[in-house]
């Protein structure tokens, strides 16, 4: 790791990421010309498929020796392995591309012993752009204007009915994976006299990669999801990590969980009171799992 120039990577990570967002920007999408990939709630545009042939063709060309995991090309049982590798979501919020709803993002992070060490998420709509190198801290810009340090809050994390958590449905919508999201859910909303946090807010954006870097820069106090996959994580990790920010299975028990472990569970930086933080969260989950296979 200690040859290779991140700093570099991060820098021609940027410029692949904002050209991908060119395209993006011009795209014409609609609900109707969507295809469905599990059901209607996990969709593709034929701009995510073109978007991720560019990324791969461009980082393939300067870093001819790196592997590509990307969200649309991705085979089952390819498993990310100690090699560098980038992992890529071309368009991260694609039912909000779809809908025109501006919280959509590229999202390309570059891991390295399966830990991300370059993390890049550009929202071309709005202009946002996080990114990270492993060690040099995490910076947020926006039009192309000057880079603000993350975190912009970090003051301590207390009880759960103060948090503003950021959650999604996913796609599975019956069964056991389901049935948990929804205890979950209900626990953290509902009010203290019927058993629940109280919670000060749930938020679902459609884009775990731009609710993580939320959650980096301290602007939401955490993000919880089960079922989604590296490439919806990876850059956004190493932008949290370097903020200051930690992500934790989103399962209890595992405080330093693989890339690809499906289930995720980010919070903010603090001055004090994270791991109580993750502690109370995992007490909501109590003894219920959900479980993901390999199968997109
Ligand atoms: C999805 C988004 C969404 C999350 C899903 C992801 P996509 O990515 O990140 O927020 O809930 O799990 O699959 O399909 O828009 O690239």
């Amino acid at each position: 790791m200690a040859e290779l120039d991140m700093h570099d990577i991060c820098a021609f990570v940027i410029e692949v990421a904002r050209e991908a967002g060119g395209t993006i920007r011009s795209a014409k999408p609609s609900t109707s010309n969507t295809l469905s990939k599990k059901n209607t709630a996990d969709i593709v545009t034929e701009t995510d498929k073109a978007v991720e042939q560019h990324i791969h063709q461009r980082l393939q060309q300067r870093y001819p020796t790196f592997a590509f995991v990307g969200e649309e090309s991705y085979k089952i049982g390819v498993e990310v392995t100690d090699e560098p590798t980038f992992i890529v979501d071309p368009i991260d919020g694609t039912s909000n591309f779809v809908h025109g709803f501006p919280a959509v993002c590229v999202s390309i992070g570059l891991v390295v012993k399966k830990r991300p060490v370059v993390g890049v998420v550009y929202n071309p709509f709005q202009e946002d752009l996080w990114s990270a190198v492993h060690g040099q801290g995490a910076f947020y810009s926006q039009h192309d204007g000057p880079r603000k340090a993350l975190p912009i809050v970090s003051a301590p994390l207390g009880e759960l009915n103060t948090a503003c958590i950021g959650i999604e449905w996913g796609s599975d919508r019956e069964g056991p994976n389901f049935d948990l999201n929804l205890k979950v859910f209900t626990t953290l909303a509902r009010s203290r006299a019927t058993g629940g946090h109280f919670v000060n807010s749930l938020r679902c954006l459609g884009s775990a990669a731009i609710a993580i870097c939320l959650v980096a820069a301290g602007q939401q106090d955490a993000f919880w999801e089960c079922g989604c996959w590296a490439w919806d994580v990876a850059a956004a990790w190493c932008i949290l990590s370097e903020a200051n920010g930690i992500m934790v299975d989103g399962h209890p028990g595992n405080w330093n969980p693989p890339i690809d472990n499906r289930r995720y569970l980010a919070v903010r930086p603090a001055t004090d009171g994270q791991k109580e933080f993750v502690e109370k969260f995992w007490d909501v989950i109590g003894e219920d799992r959900s479980s993901y296979g390999p199968t997109p």
